[in-house]
């Protein structure tokens, strides 16, 4: 999926909600992180019994892919079972250090064709950025 579809990204994000290990809330979310040549990964919500240790999709869709070697994200979509789903702003931190060029969209889970679209600009405006300054990789 070289080209950028929302559509297909959001059904991929609804196919790795699925995944979530959500037992507390109940509240799966999928992610799915589109890189420059096509590739789609995957990320899904992990819980843990000690509440504050749980970690959202987005940052499991983008830390699975940034140790896989990806690094250029042209998109990213994310679903959750709320009409008015956005990442939250840990989440929005690391898209902007990691995917700051990435088309953000956002939908209902039970109803992923009617999106919304956002920049990372846009969800986290004046983000802090490294004082390095280009890559943060080593
Ligand atoms: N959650 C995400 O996966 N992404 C977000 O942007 C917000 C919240 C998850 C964390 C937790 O497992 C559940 O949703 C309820 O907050």
């Amino acid at each position: 999926m070289a080209d950028l579809d929302p559509p297909s990204l959001l059904r991929e994000a609804v196919r790795a909600s699925r995944r979530a290990v959500a037992p507390y809330s109940k509240f799966r979310v999928g992610a799915a992180l589109l890189t420059r040549d096509g590739t789609v990964i995957h990320g899904a919500n992990v819980e843990s019994v000690s509440y504050g240790l749980t970690c959202c999709a987005e940052r499991i869709a983008l830390f699975k892919a940034l140790t896989d070697g990806h690094s250029d994200f042209t998109a990213v979509a994310i679903v959750a079972p709320h009409a008015k789903t956005a990442p939250c702003g840990a989440c929005r931190q690391l898209l902007a250090e990691y995917a700051p060029d990435a088309r953000v969209f956002v939908a209902d889970s039970r109803r992923p064709t009617k999106f919304r679209e956002f920049t990372v600009d846009q969800l986290l405006p004046e983000a802090f950025r490294s004082l390095r300054k280009k890559s943060t990789r080593t």
